[in-house]
């Protein structure tokens, strides 16, 4: 097994056989090496820098029914709010304080934040501080909207693909959202020059080893600059709330797989995960991640984007969540930096 490891860390594929043996393969010795391997992929791009982004959940209004979201449209018990643009600066101008030089605007798929709406606060958080990243993540939307946000000024945007094969997707989401689309919607991201994330959730109801496969396929051809991947956590107000929850253990193995096929990405330790395990931000700083997104929201806010039950709200707001975040980081030998954060192969525009 340990050969596999190293193939893949030397080969940045391996056959599809080989990977679903590394998949299922439960030796603690094997997934310690794996690990080995991926921090040192990590280490030769971005040596021991952790990169942070201000997080910023500025609505939870959404149009879309997505079964296993806590915000779906359906959920009546969702208490909705949309921050404004004032709140949305305020926040992001105390993480520019603390130390934050990329803001996460993410936000449910909500019409009310227009092109207009929307580039308009791109433009201010620009206007603002120069010098900092910004990110979207609002979904899906035409082409020529994508474009407008990037020229308004966004840097980067994420859109998991939340699976690659389109019978598991069908599963997941109603009939008015179509596959195709979203995968359409990562392509035009990519080549309107975004530095472009996707990802998915491990242990989504009824995905199968061959579902992972399919995604981590999907990543090793689409070659993005980002990858966000979270174990599930059901909710009980969604028609999947009564699935078991994804595990730590297959989210680390992938987190490092991921690594290596993809050694430049930029891979966050994600919320969901430190939500399932108190020490999973540093456990996947240690199988291969590299990135870190604290929470900027308001606390009221906070509270209320419930896309899975219990989310840890992993506070980034205050001085001493984050050096609390900096002395934990440096226990396992990283260092969180004060820095954009771009990702290597394509540095700011
Ligand atoms: N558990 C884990 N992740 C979830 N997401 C949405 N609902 C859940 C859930 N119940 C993820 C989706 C989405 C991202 C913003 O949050 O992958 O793309």
């Amino acid at each position: 097994m340990k050969r596999l490891v190293d193939r893949l860390a030397a080969e940045r594929a391996l056959p599809r056989q080989d990977m679903l043996a590394l998949l299922s393969c439960g030796d603690a010795e094997t997934l310690e090496h794996l690990f080995a391997r991926a921090r040192q992929a990590r280490e030769a791009v971005y040596g021991r820098d952790v990169y942070i982004r201000g997080l910023i959940e500025f609505t939870n209004f959404c149009k879309n029914d997505c079964l296993y979201c806590g915000i779906r449209r359906s959920n009546a018990r969702a208490r909705r709010y949309r921050l404004s643009q004032e709140e949305i600066l305020s926040c992001a101008e105390a993480g520019y304080q603390l130390g934050f030089r990329t803001v996460v605007l993410q936000g449910g798929e909500d019409p009310y934040f227009t092109d207009e709406r929307l580039c308009r606060i791109v433009r201010a958080l620009k206007a603002a501080r120069p010098d900092r990243a910004v990110t979207l993540s609002v979904g899906e939307r035409s082409r020529e909207s994508y474009r407008a946000l990037f020229e308004a000024g966004a840097d980067r945007y994420l859109l998991r693909h939340e699976t690659a094969t389109k019978a598991h997707y069908e599963n997941l989401h109603p009939g008015d959202m179509s596959f195709d689309r979203r995968m359409a919607c990562l392509a035009s991201l990519k080549s309107i020059g975004f530095q472009t994330g996707c990802g998915f959730m491990v242990g989504s109801p009824g995905q199968t080893a061959e579902d992972l496969l399919n995604d981590l396929e999907f990543i090793a051809r689409f070659q993005p600059e980002m990858v966000g991947i979270g174990p599930f956590i059901p909710h009980r107000d969604t028609p999947l709330g009564m699935h078991p929850a994804g595990t730590v253990g297959m989210t680390l193995k992938l987190l490092a797989i991921i690594r290596l096929l993809v050694p430049d990405v930029l891979l966050p330790a994600t919320t969901a995960l430190a939500t399932l395990d108190a020490h999973g931000c540093e456990k996947g700083m240690l199988a291969g991640a590299n990135v870190v997104m604290p929470n900027l929201s308001p606390p009221a806010a906070r509270e209320k984007y419930a896309l899975y039950e219990g989310k840890a709200t992993a506070a980034g707001e205050t001085a001493d969540a984050l050096s609390d975040l900096r002395r934990r980081m440096e226990n396992i030998g990283c260092r969180v930096v004060v820095a954009r954060g771009d990702h290597m192969g394509k540095p700011r525009k």
